[in-house]
């Protein structure tokens, strides 16, 4: 049992949430593209949080045996019940209990800067078959600008965070995050050097901004709701990381307050006044071949 990441890392709202966004039909294309799996008989997902990219490409590649794992156990509980049809193990990406030669498709989103480098592109190496692709998406620097409702602090909200700042960080070290970070040079050179071929780099920007038009009400809403949850997390996670800093009674004001602040925001969406608050996501595709 090891449920490191979802208490004090990201929270499973704030992963199901923010993914099913950012894995959502409307992008299928983009990610289509830059993945162009031609064989995608079987997938392998590395650390695959609460499924949400494993449920997209059971979507956009149809008749897939798709396999995803995660070390957080909570993460597994949870995609589980949401998708039977995928098969979710509790695993090391360091250690993958899998065979050599077992996969079409190796994938990953944002897991790549938490293991060691030989353990990461050496493992998929193994238990693709020859010809098998790895392909890893890279969250780089994105753009975000939030709506004014919501980006206003006051001095206990931020007094808050100054006090648990190195805390979190603190926690953040002990649970592995973000110890093996690469630029956009380094990792198609690491997967060279463990021995892909035909290595190949592209971008994905994923545009959620709740007024745009191009998308429906309803994603508008998951927009705001994802980033309410992820607000929400951060402060259940406090009683876990810092119990001795944040007292339950200021944990219950924090709350009160983010709740006040998105209840507006999401007034002003169904009133129809934009506030063209935006989150863009630009994610870097790895491709290379066994
Ligand atoms: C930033 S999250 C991304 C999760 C998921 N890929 C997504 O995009 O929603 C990083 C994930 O890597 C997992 N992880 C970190 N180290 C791992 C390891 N050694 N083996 C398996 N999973 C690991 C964490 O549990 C977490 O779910």
């Amino acid at each position: 049992m090891n449920t490191d990441w979802s208490t004090y890392v990201q929270g499973v709202g704030t992963l199901h949430l923010s993914r099913s966004l950012r894995f959502a039909d409307i992008f299928r294309d983009k990610y289509r593209e830059a993945f162009a799996i031609k064989k995608p008989g079987s997938i392998l997902e590395i650390g695959c949080g609460t499924g949400a990219l494993a449920k997209a490409l059971h979507r956009w590649y149809p008749g897939a045996a798709i396999t995803a794992m995660d070390r957080d156990t909570a993460f597994i509980e949870f995609a589980r019940k949401q998708a039977p049809e995928i098969t979710f193990q509790e695993a090391d990406a360091a250690r993958p209990p899998y065979a050599d030669h077992t996969f079409d498709v190796t994938i990953s989103n944002t897991v790549a800067e938490h293991i060691p480098p030989q353990a990461f592109f050496g493992e998929q190496y193994r238990v693709l078959r020859p010809g098998g692709v790895c392909i890893v998406l890279s969250a780089r620097r994105g753009i975000s600008v939030p709506a004014p409702c919501v980006a206003k602090e006051s001095d206990f909200e931020k007094e808050i965070w100054q006090r648990v700042e190195d805390r979190c960080a603190e926690m953040e070290k002990k649970v592995g995050v973000c110890q093996y970070p690469m630029n956009e040079r380094e990792y198609p050179l690491c997967m060279e050097k463990y021995g892909f071929r035909n290595v190949s780099t592209e971008y994905i920007t994923i545009n959620l901004t709740p007024d745009d038009p191009v998308y429906s009400p309803d994603m508008g809403r998951a927009m705001i709701n994802a980033e309410h949850q992820t607000r929400l997390d951060a402060i259940n996670s406090l009683k876990a990381i810092a119990p001795d800093l944040v007292s339950h009674e200021e944990r219950v004001e924090m709350r009160r307050l983010i709740n006040q602040k998105y209840n507006r925001r999401m007034a002003l969406y169904d009133a129809g006044i934009k506030q063209w608050d935006t989150s863009v996501s630009v994610t870097m595709v790895m491709r290379g071949t066994k």
